[in-house]
């Protein structure tokens, strides 16, 4: 192979590699990037819809304690209180789990996902569950994030 052919073949590959890395690393809660939603659909029912249900409507009475004194999965479709939160205290929720985020005196039913799930993966699962909250609470909570 000529060296000048060569050149021209690395050169293309590299753009193949950089094109292909174009739409870059999840790294934030977007309902518009539909990329992200369809890998935290699949993120959600395979972690978290056991739980917060496969149509994220929570556990039944989610706001009343378990007799282990934890409290059930709440919904994170627009009737739970997720959408009262901002993206960052969303992924740390999800990153450490309830344990490390509620006073110490509250007993979390919330697992950790720090060891189960990459960044990426958790920032992929928010973004899927925005895109299931309505307009409104979308734009509500949107504001939370500027502050
Ligand atoms: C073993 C059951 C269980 C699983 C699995 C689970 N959760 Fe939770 N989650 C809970 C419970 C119970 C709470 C209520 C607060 C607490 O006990 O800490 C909660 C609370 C939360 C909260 C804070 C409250 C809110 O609505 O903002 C977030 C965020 C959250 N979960 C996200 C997730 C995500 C994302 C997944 C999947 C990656 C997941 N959870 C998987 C049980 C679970």
């Amino acid at each position: 192979m000529q060296f000048r052919q060569q050149i021209v073949l690395t050169v293309s590959a590299l753009a193949i590699a950089i094109g292909g890395c174009s739409e870059g690393i999840i790294d934030k809660a977007d309902p518009a990037n539909e990329r992200a939603v369809q890998m935290g659909k699949n993120i959600y029912a395979e972690n978290c819809a056991g739980c917060h249900g496969a149509s994220l409507e929570g556990e039944p009475n989610w706001q009343v304690k378990k007799d282990d004194g934890t409290l059930p999965a709440p919904p994170h479709n627009d009737n739970g209180h997720t959408w009262h939160h901002d993206d960052n205290l969303l992924f740390n929720y999800t990153k450490l789990g309830g344990a490390e985020m509620l006073p110490k005196n509250i007993k979390s039913g919330m697992p950790a996902f720090a060891e189960v799930l990459s960044d990426e993966q958790i920032w992929a699962v928010l973004s899927f569950i925005k895109s299931q909250w309505s307009i409104e609470a979308q734009q509500r909570q949107s504001t939370l994030n500027k502050k």
